[in-house]
Parts: C-alpha cells; sequence; structure tokens
C-alpha cells in the first residue's frame, strides 16, 4: 500500500471524463483501491475519486462516520444514518424527486477552501463493488451529496462548478463565521476552539 498524491484544482486530469474500469475484479484495480484507502486515511478525507489520484478510471471510496452523519443532517434527521466504507466502480446516479439543498462542501483537490453547493436531497445509485457484484442503494442528506460530489469528480466536474452564490465560497479558517446561516455548527467549534489555541 501506498500515499498517493493528490491532484489540485488546476491540473487536467481533475478536468477530464474518467474511463470505465473494464474489470472490477482486477488485481491492479484492488491495489489502486488499497492506495486511494490509505491515501484518504492519511489527508483525511471523507471520499476520494481516483481522479484525485492522477489516475482517470471510474472508481470512487467513501464513508460517513455516525457522527459525521448526525452534524451534516441533524439530530433528529432522518436521513442520519453511518455508511460503512464502500466502493464504487463504474457508479450511476438518478436523482429521486426535484428536490435539491444547500450544504457546504470541502474538497482535497481544492485545499483549505469550502462553499455552499446545491445537490439532489434523494438518489439511487448503482456501482460494481469490490466483488464485482453490481449493487444498488437509496441515499438522501450528507450520504447522497458525498456520492454526488464524488462522482462529479468522474465527470471533470469540481465542487465550485456546482456553486451559484460564490459568496458562499471562503477559507475554511473563516468557516465560524458562517455559523448562523447554516454552517455546520461543530466545524465552527473547532475553529474558534483553534483560534483560542493561537490566542493563548
Ligand atoms: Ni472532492
Amino acid at each position: 500500500m501506498a500515499i498517493l498524491k493528490i491532484a489540485k484544482m488546476g491540473h487536467p486530469v481533475l478536468r477530464r471524463r474518467a474511463e470505465e474500469v473494464a474489470d472490477p475484479r482486477a488485481p491492479e484495480i484492488r491495489r489502486l483501491i488499497a492506495d486511494m484507502l490509505e491515501t484518504m486515511e492519511d489527508a483525511p478525507g471523507t471520499g476520494l475519486a481516483a481522479p484525485q489520484v492522477h489516475v482517470p478510471l471510474r472508481v470512487v471510496i467513501f464513508t460517513v462516520s455516525a457522527e459525521r452523519s448526525r452534524r451534516e443532517d441533524g439530530e433528529d434527521g432522518e436521513d442520519a444514518d453511518a455508511v460503512p466504507l464502500t466502493v464504487l466502480i463504474n457508479p450511476e446516479i438518478e436523482p429521486i424527486g426535484d428536490e435539491t439543498e444547500l450544504g457546504w462542501e470541502g474538497c482535497l483537490s481544492v485545499p483549505g477552501l469550502m462553499g455552499r453547493v446545491p445537490r439532489h436531497r434523494a438518489i439511487r445509485y448503482s456501482a460494481y463493488g469490490l466483488d464485482g457484484q453490481r449493487f444498488e442503494r437509496k441515499a438522501e442528506g450528507f450520504h447522497a451529496r458525498v456520492v454526488q460530489h464524488e462522482c462529479d469528480h468522474l465527470d471533470g466536474i469540481l465542487y465550485p462548478q456546482r456553486m451559484i452564490d460564490m459568496s458562499q465560497f471562503l477559507f475554511t479558517s473563516e468557516m465560524h463565521h458562517y455559523a448562523p446561516l447554516g454552517g455546520t455548527l461543530a466545524e465552527s467549534e473547532e475553529a474558534e476552539s483553534e483560534e483560542d489555541q493561537h490566542a493563548r
């Protein structure tokens, strides 16, 4: 396993359409996914798409902890569920309904920045897993947002291209100003406590 270099906004590999994986069970795909997992854990990140490690193939990995899901979707949100580590090979997404919602996103390829991005609230997605079997899931809220963000990478799209209000594109270090406007409270609390530490 190896920690791979992450491509940043401006690198052509992030702009092109990634290619379908011919054999989801091929040993080199297994190796790629193992390296992506190590890279994502090191970063750390919620998800990673193969083009972000300079590999133009339709492969995505992601995971959502119960704590993160509760924070993003609200304490009482029926959407708030943990998602175990998931591998998507040649994924397809289909929106369920017309509803979209705004939420904050960051990206390992756009370091230090965050933006408020509209996404479909609910989707159905399918993909091949590591075992070479095609599976299908429904997702809502933050889970649906992560899948849409990661799969956009496979079509050469970064989240700033999805934004409609560029006044909500900002440095993560300024995030704490945005809590009253729907910024995630936990992140703003972290930002403030970091500032307190610097102040001391
Ligand atoms: Ni990203």
